[in-house]
């Protein structure tokens, strides 16, 4: 018998009946029934595949058409009957059909899910070809042994989810928290931790169109760096976090670099900017949405689980980003579990293409190649399915255990797989690939590590409907027919007020921001931004011995978008920063206008705001010119008018004892002139008694005489007496005189007391602290005395959005 001979028998069909009487062992603990074994038609025994032998992986390798969907989706309806749950990645689209099983075999059921061009083009109508396709089903079902009851048991025995990465379309789920730290072994083992990392941050950089090589690419080795530092310390760094940290790296160097040398801020900025405009980006909602990327829930909790992430909507790069994060939440989730000899999980992906080739490193290389090394010790099988072998890694190769091989038509690619297979083929190598390139359609040789001898065997009926890839469209419409959580949103984005998100907005890595403590307790705090300017400033004279250094903190309202800071506006803020944190509280956080996110724009506030001390800052002091006295730096206009009274009160007894010294003196001069006048005044007075009487007499006798004929005596006398009522005259103008003299000097010292009185009141007016007129001076800085100028944002609670107290 030739070899083409050899391989028609062998493929050859058993008996209907012999393989119907063995259909009554397809359900067996721990056995998954995939088909039937084809050995020249002669048992036609069911195949059933212990659930072990997937530790140790599965490859599925066929060209277009061969059935290999077909293999994977009943491999995956067996491994949920056995309620064992699994991660399904699935780039085209074709898996969701493990959503469409339909117990009843209806119609009815189908028809939704009927290509209604298919049947036009059938000239059917949808009706029609449901009824035909239901009818396939229930009799291939029928065929194998299987019935709707199978199907409930199926959806019974697990749930099953379709989720839609990256798109709210679907079912999002939510990767933005998905730079999970390894397990502290992985870690310790620095070369899967390097893996790791360079696939983390590849996929990253792939998504914002960077295609960086792990060791020539700066972004790479420093977003590596972050990554490292983090995963090294244990913590899970959110997108977020990372890029904050590109901004403002956690560490100093990057190897024997300085970080600023290695790679310098603006260009950081620029990298951070272009990562968090990804992020900003309401296409990226769909990445920062939906349930959490958590592997232990997407097993199931109390059920198991098969969760199928359908990624044929995605861009290549996007497709890249997700498989290689899902792999490395795999890989820690796989780390925590305990050692397993049985099937824990399986993790499936339907085509391979692209993801482990060979010949470069694409990013969820090192991490599907660090799965297929360890997984198997955890208990977590990985079947890999793709049309060519040349798509697998030889590494990843050797470590696969059974290989299910479908129709190949190139002899390359026989040869390759027989080669890849190594052990597992050995001998029989020629027989074996004669059969490869003769293979129908569902039919697989199956070579396992397990089992001596390769095995043939065909697919059994699938009890989901092939449809074929399931349109984003048709998976919303599964979503919306399927009873689901509501997606996870965090609940303090939630309660976000419009302009406020639990993700701080990203600023450049130089500016420090300061955080005041909310004095309210409670989650959901708001946290607005301001400016903060810092600054000490040195006021200096010499001739008035101030020589004093100050520190200035003034808190600026946030700008608008565009404008500059108005320090003019700015209030003094009194805490001093020490004594505020650095470290973000969870909480939400008003939008910054986007120039406040860049250094420069800090860089060119820190300039302003020396401007405007330079301006504005001078010390001011008071003065009071006329009794020299000042105010010293920092006194206030009352604590100086204070010190001022102390200094006039001493003042007043002084000035006043000066004032009456001067007065008295002249005082008594007036007063001895006044005393002179009066006793001048007494005398002229007696004068003009005594010689008033001696001229009475005189004039009295001459008139007598002349009377008496005393001619010439008595002329004579009369004369004589008539002259000296001509002194008496006189001596009467002196005592006028005298008179007037006192009334002139007692008048003048009248005036002078008077006069005095007056300076003593002028005086004491002068001397009233009160009324004193102080003068302003001020001792301006310096341009150099302006110095450790800072400008920071400061973050402080908004109070006024609870509801304003109630009035008592
Ligand atoms: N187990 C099965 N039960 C019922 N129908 C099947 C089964 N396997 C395959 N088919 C049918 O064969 C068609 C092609 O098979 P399948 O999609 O599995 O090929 P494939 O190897 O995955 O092809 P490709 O490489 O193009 O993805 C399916 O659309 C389906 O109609
Ligand atoms: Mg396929």
């Amino acid at each position: 018998m030739n070899s083409a001979d050899a391989q028609a028998e062998m493929c050859a069909l058993p008996p209907e009946d012999a393989f119907m009487s063995a259909l009554e062992n397809i359900e067996q603990p721990g056995r998954l029934y995939l088909g039937r074994e084809l050995d020249g038609g002669k048992t036609g025994r069911v195949f059933l595949l212990p659930a072990r032998e997937l530790t140790t992986h599965a490859a599925i390798i066929g060209m277009t058409g061969s059935g290999k969907t077909g293999l994977g989706i009943a491999l995956l309806e067996e491994i949920a009957l056995a309620k064992i749950p699994a991660i399904v990645i699935d780039p085209k689209g074709d898996m969701a059909n493990l959503l469409l099983s339909f117990p009843e075999l209806s119609p009815a059921e189908f028809a939704p899910w009927i290509d209604a061009d298919a049947a036009a083009r059938r000239n059917l109508s949808v009706q029609e070809l449901a009824a035909e396709t239901a009818g396939q089903w229930q009799k291939g079902l029928a065929t194998w042994g299987q019935d709707g009851a199978r199907i409930r048991r199926l959806r019974e025995n697990a749930d099953f989810a379709v989720f839609t990465p990256g798109t709210t379309a679907g079912r999002p789920v939510s990767v933005l928290d998905s730079m999970d730290a390894p397990d502290p072994d992985t870690v310790a083992d620095r070369d899967t931790l390097s893996g790791l990392v360079n696939a983390a941050v590849s996929s990253l950089l792939s998504l914002v169109g960077i295609e960086a090589d792990p060791i020539k690419s700066r972004e790479h080795v420093l977003l590596a760096t972050i990554v490292l530092h983090f995963w090294t310390k244990g913590e899970a760094p959110s997108l977020a976090t990372l890029i904050a940290a590109v901004a403002q790296p956690p560490f100093a160097q990057v190897g024997v670099f300085p970080v600023d040398s290695f790679y310098p801020e603006n260009r950081r900025m620029e990298l951070a900017m272009r990562l968090n405009t990804l992020v900003a980006s309401p296409a990226f909602q769909g990445w920062t949405t939906g349930e959490a990327l958590n592997i232990q829930n997407l097993l199931g909790s109390g059920r198991p689980r098969v969760s199928i992430f359908s990624l044929a909507h995605l861009s290549d790069a996007e497709r890249m980003f997700f498989v290689t994060l899902l792999l490395g939440r795999l890989i820690g989730w796989m780390r925590r579990q305990e050692g397993s000899s049985e099937l824990r999980a399986l993790l499936y992906m339907d085509e391979i293409f692209g993801y482990f080739p060979p010949n470069s490193n694409p990013p969820a290389k090192a991490a599907m190649l660090l799965l297929l090394k360890q997984a198997r010790a955890f208990g977590l099988g990985v079947a890999l399915a793709t049309q060519n072998p040349v798509d697998l890694d030889y590494k990843g190769m050797a470590n696969i255990g059974s290989w299910f091989v479908g129709r190949l038509q190139t002899r390359q690619d026989q040869e390759r797989v027989l080669s890849g297979m190594g052990g597992e083929a050995a001998g029989n190598r020629e027989q074996l690939r004669t059969l490869l390139a003769g293979l129908e359609k569902r039919c697989f040789l199956l070579c396992s590590a397990h089992r001596q001898a390769p095995l043939l065997f065909q697919t059994r009926w699938t009890l989901s409907y092939l449809k074929g890839p399931v349109t984003l469209a048709e998976l919303a419409k599964l979503q919306a027919g399927a009873t689901q959580r509501p997606a996870a949103v965090s609940a303090s984005a939630a309660d976000a007020a419009p302009g406020f998100s639990a993700e701080r907005p990203l600023v450049a890595g130089g500016v420090t921001q300061y955080f005041v403590p909310s004095p309210v307790s409670g989650a959901n705090q708001h946290y607005r931004a301001t400016v903060l300017g810092l600054a000490r400033v040195r006021h200096a004279d010499a001739r008035r011995g101030i020589d004093q250094t100050t520190t200035v903190q003034l808190q600026a309202p946030m700008p608008a978008a565009g404008a500059a800071v108005s320090w003019e506006q700015a209030r003094p803020f009194a805490v001093t920063p020490e004594l505020l944190t650095t470290s973000a509280p969870a909480a939400l956080f008003g939008a910054l206008p986007a120039d406040m996110s860049l250094q420069k724009t800090f860089d060119a506030e820190k300039k302003r705001l020396a401007e405007h001390l330079y301006r504005s800052g001078a010390l001011p002091l008071f003065t009071v010119r006329a009794l020299n006295l000042e105010s010293a730096p920092g006194e206030s206009e009352a604590a100086f008018r204070e010190r001022l009274g102390a200094a006039l009160a001493a003042k007043k007894d002084e000035a006043m004892a000066a004032l009456r010294a001067s007065y008295d003196k002249k005082q008594q001069q007036l007063q001895t002139k006044l005393q002179k006048a009066e006793a001048k005044l007494d005398k002229e007075k007696i004068d003009v008694r005594t010689r008033g009487l001696d001229t009475v007499i005189a004039v009295g006798s001459a008139i007598v005489g002349a009377f008496l004929g005393r001619k010439g005596s008595a002329l004579g006398k009369s004369t004589q007496g008539m002259r000296s009522a001509g002194h008496l005259m006189k001596e009467r103008q002196d005592v006028q005189a005298a008179q007037d003299e006192v009334s002139r000097i007692a008048a003048e010292l009248a005036a002078l007391q008077a006069e005095a009185q007056g300076k003593m009141q002028e005086l004491l007016a002068s001397l009233d602290p009160a009324a004193a007129a102080l003068e302003s001076i001020s001792v301006a800085p310096r341009k150099s005395d302006i110095f450790d100028v800072r400008v920071c944002l400061l973050w402080e609670p908004v109070l006024d959005f609870a509801d304003p107290p109630k009035p008592a």
